[in-house]
Formats: structure tokens, C-alpha cells, sequence
């Protein structure tokens, strides 16, 4: 594995407004102090126009800041002979996948990053064959995009950009389009990749239930980053998370309507598990 910095992406005093005058009093992003260590997992929530997908843009030089900076690997996205090395470095994978699927077979949608990088043919093979692995794909190589179910796409998307050896991967909304268990796969391999391969992982998702997954939790409001720290504390910040109309997680939730009907539940309740074992363990207080 190559020598890498501590933090995967920084940002200081990120700001950016879209052109036009109308934008300039109220910028899509603003003011983002942020920085994400390698390895970690950090989920990006807030309202629609809260500025996610602007965020993720600006991470991997799709947009360059209006105001302040945002260093990949140490290096600013607006050097311009370092943006390409930033998008291999810091993949997207947006709320579509068909959007991302190109070719007519499984294995060139994967290889398609890697041919436009002039890398050797063996090369390609080794590195397609290894993310199928890691992903589960294997069986389907010679398939054709188009015909697979959601889940594998989400999965091929994500493929074809871990070929490319990134360090960090952007995600916007991946699971937005899919059913439940597709959900789980796309994510469970994710997750599996992040922990095993020490990948950061940014990922915007409006599911209380995928933000409790992550390492930390960041809330954007108007462009702002408004609140950020670990899922039990964040995700049942419920007066905030209500004010912006989000929500917390089901059990969390849940956990609040009963804390008000006399249970006594501790704090940080984050899934069904943690509830069910507070209120085994729990009495009526009158
Ligand atoms: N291409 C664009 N041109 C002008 N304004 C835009 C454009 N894209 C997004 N915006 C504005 O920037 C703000 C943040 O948008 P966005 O980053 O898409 O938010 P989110 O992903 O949280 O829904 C919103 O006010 C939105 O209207
Ligand atoms: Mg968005």
C-alpha cells in the first residue's frame, strides 16, 4: 500500500457560490472546516439544498472553491495538474448507476477508468478480477450492465472506482433508488472495504439508519456545517434534527416517545438491538 498522509480530505474556510449575482448573498456551501482521516466513515445528512452534493464536488475538483481550500492526500484541488490524480484518488458514485454504466459487459464497465489511465493490459485483468472478488461479481463479468438487478449495478458502479485504487470514495445518495437488500449489499461491501482497506468513505444518504452506520456524522444546514460528532450523539440530537425536518433513527425515535411516557431509556439509543435490551432492563418510573 502506497505512503499516505493521516487525513484523506481537509477543507479550511470552504466556500463556494454558483455564478450568477443572485447566488452571491447565499452561498451553496460556506465557511466548512472539515477534515476526514483516512480510514474512516463519515456520513453527510441535511435538508435538500443544504449543499451535500456541492460539498462532494468540491472534495474531488468537479467544482473549485470560491473562497478557502480543500487539500486531497495534502494536495489543492485547484492545482490543475494534480485534478485528475484527485478524481482517481477520490472516486464519486452518484444516486444513479446507469448514469455510470458505459460499456457492454461487466468487465469493461470496470476496466473503463483503468484503459482511459494507458495502464498494461495485465494490470487491467489482475486489478478488474480483484474488485469483482471483493465485491462479489465474479459470476457476472460477461453480463451486460443493463440486465442486472440494482444492487449489482450500485456494486459494478463502485467497482469500476475502486479498480482506480482510490483512496477515499464519495458517495451521493447510492442507495437512494434501491430496494432493501440491495441496500445492504452496495453498502456491506462499502463498509467491508473501508474497514479492511482503511478506504474513507464520505457518504451523503437521507437514511437515519445508514448515518448510525458510520463513524461520524456531519449536518449541513444553508451551506453550513451546523453540528457533527458520533451517530448516538448526533442522531438523537432529535430537537435539532426535527427543527431541520430530519429524523432520527426508528429506534431512537422510538426511544424518545417512550423516554416522555415514563420508560427510562439511556440516551444514546441507535438501533432496535439497544432499545430492546434498555427496555428488558428498564421499569416504570411512577
Ligand atoms: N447548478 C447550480 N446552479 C445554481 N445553484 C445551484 C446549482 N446546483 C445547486 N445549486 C444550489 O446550491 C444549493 C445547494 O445545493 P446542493 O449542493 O445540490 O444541495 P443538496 O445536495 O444538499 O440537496 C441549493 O440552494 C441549490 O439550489
Ligand atoms: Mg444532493
Amino acid at each position: 500500500m502506497k505512503n499516505r498522509p493521516e487525513i484523506a480530505i481537509e477543507t479550511r474556510k470552504l466556500a463556494y457560490h454558483y455564478p450568477g449575482e443572485e447566488n452571491i448573498s447565499s452561498p451553496a456551501v460556506y465557511g466548512i472546516n472539515l477534515s476526514v482521516k483516512r480510514g474512516e466513515y463519515v456520513s453527510l445528512i441535511g435538508p435538500n439544498g443544504s449543499g451535500k452534493t456541492t460539498l462532494l464536488k468540491l472534495f474531488n475538483a468537479l467544482l473549485a472553491p470560491t473562497d478557502g481550500e480543500v487539500l486531497v492526500e495534502g494536495i489543492s484541488t485547484t492545482e490543475e495538474e494534480s485534478q485528475t490524480e484527485i478524481r482517481r484518488n477520490c472516486g464519486m458514485i452518484f444516486q444513479n448507476p446507469d448514469n455510470q454504466l458505459v460499456a457492454t459487459t461487466v468487465e469493461e464497465d470496470i476496466a473503463f477508468g483503468l484503459e482511459n489511465l494507458e495502464l498494461p493490459s495485465p494490470e487491467i485483468r489482475k486489478r478488474v478480477n480483484r474488485v469483482a472478488g471483493e465485491l462479489g461479481l465474479e459470476h457476472l463479468l460477461k453480463h451486460p450492465p443493463h440486465l442486472l438487478s440494482g444492487g449489482e449495478k450500485g456494486r459494478v458502479a463502485i467497482a469500476g472506482i475502486l479498480a482506480m485504487q482510490p483512496s477515499c470514495i464519495l458517495m451521493d445518495e447510492p442507495t437512494a433508488m434501491l430496494d432493501s437488500k440491495s441496500r445492504q449489499d452496495v453498502l456491506g461491501a462499502v463498509r467491508r472495504l473501508n474497514r479492511e482497506q482503511g478506504l474513507a468513505v464520505v457518504h451523503v444518504t437521507h437514511f437515519p439508519e445508514e448515518a448510525a452506520r458510520a463513524d461520524r456524522v456531519v449536518i449541513l444546514h444553508q451551506g453550513r456545517l451546523i453540528e457533527q460528532g458520533p451517530p448516538a450523539l448526533v442522531l438523537n440530537n432529535l430537537q435539532l434534527l426535527h427543527q431541520l425536518g430530519l429524523q432520527g433513527t426508528a429506534s431512537s425515535e422510538l426511544a424518545a416517545l417512550l423516554r416522555t411516557d415514563g420508560f427510562s431509556i439511556p440516551q444514546e439509543i441507535l438501533n432496535c438491538q439497544e432499545l430492546v435490551q434498555s427496555l428488558c432492563s428498564s421499569e416504570l418510573k411512577n
